[in-house]
């Protein structure tokens, strides 16, 4: 371990300030001493569990499935509009509370403060978002090929939507999804990941005071914590409509059948393994910056992170010097501490999977530069550097997604094959090119570019913007969340034909007497 002065801040005062934000954002939670019978709360800041709270029981998650069921024949009928005012009044306590919640996001996935606080502003955008989407839930009116006809569609509630989330996002991918299917006239069921309970209970706390104050129905929203036992009663409970899952490619493996096996609707975000082409016309200095960002951003544990560098061999050695210098002087250590840009990893078991990457690495000849554990003078809290890894080829470890902060670096001579690099893993999350070349950046969007639901130009794979749908194909799932017409997954379609006339002509011209 490379020594390192930091001091980290003792569990007692992380213990408190975790106190003061859920006191602060009024959640009322009976917090257990460490050990306690209930679920660990614990933070990767020291490694240490803070507290235990209270786990969902089976008969709690049937209670919670049928009162928002329950909810949702109320919910349905409430104009639209008057569904957003709700989400405009969780907005507006999610700008009070900004800071408090943030506290928590850094205690419980050890996000750096400005990281924190920038989820936290996404969550009051994609309210925002919702708020005006309220009075936009449009379908459309379509030409009818018969006369004295009208064909139209409506969009419909679905009912319950269920949201499994991670703990790299502990409160914005559930914002994503809450406050589009709030407005969509859908109550949510949300099983936090069970890393992050904390942060979920103060979210819920403040969705129930919005829902206090506007009058709507408190059960609209509900949380489960708990572990997988909890996400699976979700999964296959006939009642919740939409099953919104954010996790790996393995969990997705068993959701989507077992919620398709019923009929239900899946939206699966699930791994990423994203690449940035570097190209010789590149503007060095801010493909750098943009590539520093999305590779060690939140210690490489975002699902669009950049794993993969496919830099041409004309300006390879130039722009991994310049990103091994930038990675080396990132100050590592207390995510709250000022002038901190790399947090630890949430746990032991992602520190043994980055090992045991870079270890395959090198055994598949790559040159790692960086990835050393940092000593913070705690036993259970892990810091690393981030690792740069000069690769022969694009060998099976690259193609796998390690949730820690490894670029791996390949080189190309041109441009298909910088592509056919891009498209070559099973993942199909987030992608982008360095470029000032603009056929290649047309290239790398057009059809027979990169396969990825986000394809970035000179900007890098992560930090998307909550106007956007976000998802990826292949094994990322293809689902779609947040922005842009993604709400239409929280609804129901009707195709409505109306015939004002007093003839009865039949489509296609078909008669019948
Ligand atoms: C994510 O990576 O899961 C969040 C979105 C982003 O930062 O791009």
């Amino acid at each position: 371990m490379a020594a390192s002065p930091v001091i980290l801040p003792g569990v007692d005062e992380l213990r408190a300030r975790a106190q003061a934000a859920l006191r602060a954002v009024g959640a009322d939670v009976p917090l257990g001493a460490p050990g306690a019978h209930g679920l660990p709360a614990g933070t990767p800041i020291t490694g240490d569990v803070l507290f235990s709270v209270p786990e969902s029981s089976p008969a709690d998650t049937d209670a919670a499935i049928a009162a928002a069921a329950q909810a949702f024949t109320a919910w349905r009928t409430t104009p639209a509009p008057v569904r957003g005012a709700l989400v405009g009044r969780l907005g507006e306590l999610l700008v009070a509370h900004k800071r408090d919640l943030a506290t928590l996001v850094t205690l419980e996935a050890g996000k750096i403060t400005s990281e924190a606080l920038g989820e936290v502003q996404e969550m009051i955008d994609i309210c925002q978002f919702a708020v005006g989407l309220s009075r936009q839930l449009y379908g459309r009116t379509i030409a009818s090929e018969r006369p004295g006809h009208r064909l139209m569609e409506t969009w419909h509630p679905l009912g319950v939507v269920g949201v499994i989330t991670a703990f790299n996002f502990p409160v914005a991918v559930w914002s994503w999804n809450a406050a589009v299917a709030l407005v969509c006239g859908d109550p949510v069921v949300w099983k936090p990941s069970e890393l992050t309970p904390l942060t979920a209970l103060a979210c819920q706390a403040l969705i129930a005071r919005a829902a206090d104050d506007v009058g709507a129905p408190g059960d609209v929203s509900r949380v489960l914590l708990g572990g997988h036992e909890v996400g699976e009663r979700l999964v296959d409970d006939p009642r919740v409509a939409l099953l919104s899952a954010t996790g790996s490619v393995r969990m997705g493996r068993q959701v989507g059948p077992r919620v398709a096996q019923r009929f239900g609707k899946v939206l699966l975000e699930l791994g990423g393994n994203n690449a940035a082409i570097v190209t010789p016309s590149a503007d060095p200095d801010l493909a750098v910056r943009a590539i520093v960002f999305a590779a060690a951003g939140t210690a490489g544990q975002r699902c669009t992170t950049l794993r993969r560098l496919i830099v041409h061999t004309s300006v390879a050695d130039g722009v991994v010097e310049r990103v091994v210098s930038a990675f080396r002087q990132l100050p590592i250590g207390d995510p709250f501490a000022e002038g901190t840009l790399l947090g630890p990893l949430i746990h032991e078991t992602a520190y043994r999977e980055m090992v045991r990457a870079l270890d395959r690495a090198r055994a598949d000849g790559g040159e790692v530069i960086g990835g050393e554990r940092q000593d913070m003078g705690v036993d259970g809290a892990y810091y690393v550097a981030p690792a740069v890894v000069r690769m022969p080829a694009q060998t099976a470890i690259v193609h796998a997604e390690t949730f820690a902060p490894i670029l791996y670096v390949l080189t190309y001579e041109d441009l298909d094959e910088a592509i056919a690099l891009n498209n070559a893993v099973p993942q199909g999350l987030s992608s982008s090119i360095f470029t000032t070349d603009i056929r290649e950046a047309e290239r790398f969007m057009a059809a027979d570019g990169s396969d990825c639901g986000i394809v970035n130009v000179n900007i890098g794979t992560s930090g998307a913007e909550i106007g956007g749908a976000f998802g990826g194909e292949k094994h990322t799932g293809g689902g779609r969340e947040s922005g842009s017409d993604a709400w239409k997954a929280n609804m129901r379609r009707a195709t409505n034909t109306i015939n004002y006339s007093s003839e009865l002509p039949l489509a296609q011209g078909v008669r019948f007497a």
